[in-house]
């Protein structure tokens, strides 16, 4: 019904190729997007697999942005909403010359407060000269906004402490209280993507909403059409990271400050507040120091029954319990006491259902929760707070009954979903029963335009220099790609060793390449540099494996440091694990190795992004040659030439095209 209309727009001469330089007709893309048309027509399920760089984003946004009414999409990063919305939308808007409005919603802590900017700016007591700088320069940047979005203020990091005392959180913020609410960029961006036709937000944000309700998202789903997440495959892992509940020791805290302060103010006579906040406090530090390491995680089973923690736990929930009763006592004396009355309360009924066994030797992973679900019970130590989590170990029954009730359309899409062309692990996993599911090919001939290449005598990648060992392996294919490059790590420290290795490098050898580092600029930022320069060298973890998208020239080279598994101190992982191993699966293979190949996949496909790109593909994991699965793993990758030699590495960017 509208495939004619799909055929015309992605075709030869078509209105997209007028708008996108280099634009081929390609039948997968065109397949694709009549698939996503279908799906929206019937108000359906879809799920929508096609391979890295193929065009996905195209084949969703033109049926989209034609016939899917409110639509919301959501995707895997905040940098992928910004490559969303500054850029493929627009394009596809053009290109259809329909007048929908799109909107881009983040979560709270993104946009700068007035409130608490202006209390910050009158009694802030910092002490960095850093922090000074940012402040001034967020005050200077609030003049200008639009969006209040400090991802456009690139000038402050991203991580900066800073940035805690101008946001609001749910808890702090004023509502409709507020006497800024009428400029208020929460505020605003809500009201623009209630009233937009396309809202962009990610899955944080979208299940946070779920657990929180404070994200803005719960508003606009009844009126949603429909609902497309890209880059689906993460959200089995996003999901249960909301789906689950977390007490932080910190928001115990902060209560306590907030009880001690509204207390005095307002209700002096009503309480020795001191006295009722202090055996919280306490209680909630003992609870800390109940672990002396930092940035440890446990499963409730793999505590001590003997430990200082258990016995903590009960005092806190006790002196907890006894503040809620001062509280109860004197909320009417102020609104602000009031609020504290419910935050207890809420925080309170949380704790109270964190519970972990307190019988010694009875201590167990599972917990079924009230709904009959099966939950992992888990501790995750800071260096000055302490959180208990409680996490599902399938999300499927709850994401069912969200998709229950208004019939729209669900598309999922992303280039890694199934295992050896079967969707049904993902399915079951997201509770999608046997919702329709299909691939379309790669229009890249692999063979031709890609080369894998694992260097020899790497050191064990758990050895202290293997960061080191990566850079010297990696130096001299950088200099043959003439910069050109994306060097993916594993982890922030990695990120950080390669980055002074290949600066003092780029300087003794005096190469020209400009260094691009995560976290020295925004991503958005990063990426257009890079784009840009046409020889730089990108350093990135995580947040660059998925979804960015760099064509042509500028980006031949891929190196991965090490093969990405999931850090095996990971309580929800083991606890998934030790399920498995009880149906008698081995849970490395079936679940480990298949999520590191799926990440590994979604890295390497940074690389191919268009007929004509060529690139190598840099391994630098000795594992994927010494270990029996390490042949699962590079089957599963596009199909590059392989190579293990540097100078047939080195050749391939002489080979004239
Ligand atoms: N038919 C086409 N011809 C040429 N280029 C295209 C075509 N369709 C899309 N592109 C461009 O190809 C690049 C890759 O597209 P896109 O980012 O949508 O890939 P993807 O399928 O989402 O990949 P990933 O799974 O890695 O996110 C983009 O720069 C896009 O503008
Ligand atoms: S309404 Fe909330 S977020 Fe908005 S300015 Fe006021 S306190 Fe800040
Ligand atoms: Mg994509």
């Amino acid at each position: 019904m509208h495939d004619a209309e799909i055929d015309q727009l992605f075709g030869p001469g078509g209105r997209l190729g007028q708008e996108v330089g280099g634009f081929r007709a390609r039948q997968s893309q065109t397949e694709m997007a009549k698939a996503i048309a279908g799906a929206i027509a019937g108000q359906a399920t879809l799920i929508a697999e096609a391979g890295t760089g193929t065009g996905k984003t195209f084949a969703y946004l033109v049926p989209a942005l034609l016939w899917g009414g409110k639509v919301i999409v959501s995707t895997g990063t905040k940098n992928l909403q910004d490559q969303l919305f500054q850029r493929d939308i627009p394009t596809v808007r053009r290109a259809l010359n329909v007048p929908v409005s799109v909107a881009l919603l983040k979560g709270r802590a993104n946009y700068v407060c007035h409130y608490h900017l202006e209390r910050t700016l009158e009694n802030g007591r910092l002490t960095s000269r850093d922090d000074i700088g940012y402040l001034r320069a967020i005050s200077r940047f609030m003049k200008t906004t639009q969006s209040g979005d400090k991802a456009e203020l690139a000038q402050v990091p991203e991580t900066a402490l800073i940035w805690n005392l101008v946001t609001s959180t749910r808890d702090t913020c004023m509502g409709a209280e507020c006497q800024y609410y009428q400029d208020c960029f929460v505020m605003k961006a809500r009201k623009e993507a209630q009233q937009a036709d396309v809202v962009v937000v990610n899955h944080h944000l979208f299940f946070a909403d779920v657990a929180l309700k404070d994200t803005g998202v719960a508003e606009l789903l009844p009126s949603a059409n429909t609902i497309i997440f890209d880059e689906a495959h993460q959200l089995p892992d996003t999901a249960t990271l909301f789906f689950g509940e977390t007490i932080s020791t910190s928001q115990v805290l902060e209560l306590c400050r907030d009880v001690l302060a509204e207390g005095l103010s307002h209700a002096r006579d009503g309480a020795e507040w001191a006295k009722v906040v202090m055996p919280v406090e306490r209680a909630a530090r003992d609870l800390r120091l109940a672990f002396p390491q930092d940035f440890v995680r446990f499963s409730v089973s793999q505590i001590a029954a003997s430990s200082a923690f258990f016995p903590a736990l009960k005092t806190l929930r006790k002196e907890f319990r006894a503040m809620i009763q001062t509280l109860e006592s004197q909320a009417e004396r102020a609104d602000t006491i009031e609020q504290c009355r419910t935050r207890a309360i809420e925080l309170g009924t949380r704790l109270d259902q964190w519970n972990a066994p307190t019988v010694a030797g009875a201590a167990t992973a599972d917990d079924k929760s009230g709904d009959g679900q099966e939950c992992v019970l888990w501790v995750e130590a800071f260096s000055s707070s302490l959180q208990l989590h409680r996490t599902p170990l399938s999300i499927a029954p709850i994401f069912n009954k969200q998709r229950e009730g208004v019939p729209r359309a669900w598309i999922f899409t992303s280039a890694t979903l199934a295992v050896k062309n079967d969707f049904n692990h993902y399915a079951s996993q997201m509770g999608l029963g046997n919702a329709p599911a299909q691939t379309w090919p790669s229009p890249f001939d692999y063979g031709q335009q890609g080369l894998l290449y694992v260097p020899h005598q790497m050191p064990q990648p758990n050895s202290p220099d293997y960061t080191d060992a990566v850079i010297d392996a990696a130096l001299p294919l950088i200099e043959a790609a003439g910069g050109r490059s994306f060097l993916l790590c594993t982890t922030i420290r990695a990120v950080k060793r390669a980055a002074e290795r290949l600066r003092a490098e780029f300087e003794q050898r005096q190469l020209p390449f400009p260094l691009l580092v995560q976290g020295e600029a925004g991503r958005t930022e990063l990426l257009e540099r890079f784009r840009a320069a046409g020889n730089a060298v990108l350093i990135g973890s995580q947040s660059f494996w998925e979804g960015v998208d760099v064509r042509g020239e500028a980006l031949s080279l891929v190196i991965i440091d090490k093969l990405p598994f999931s850090p095996p101190d990971d309580p929800v992982l083991a606890a998934r694990i030790e399920v498995m191993e009880k149906k008698g699966m081995n849970g490395f293979m079936h679940h480990q190795l298949p999520e590191a190949i799926i990440t590994l996949k979604q890295g390497a496909g940074r690389l191919i992004r268009d007929e004509a790109d060529r690139g190598v593909l840099m391994i630098c994991d000795p594992r994927l040659i010494s270990k029996p699965y390490g042949k699962r793993i590079w089957q599963s990758l596009p199909s590059f030439k392989r190579t293990r030699e540097l100078n047939v590495a080195q050749a391939f960017f002489a080979t004239p095209e």
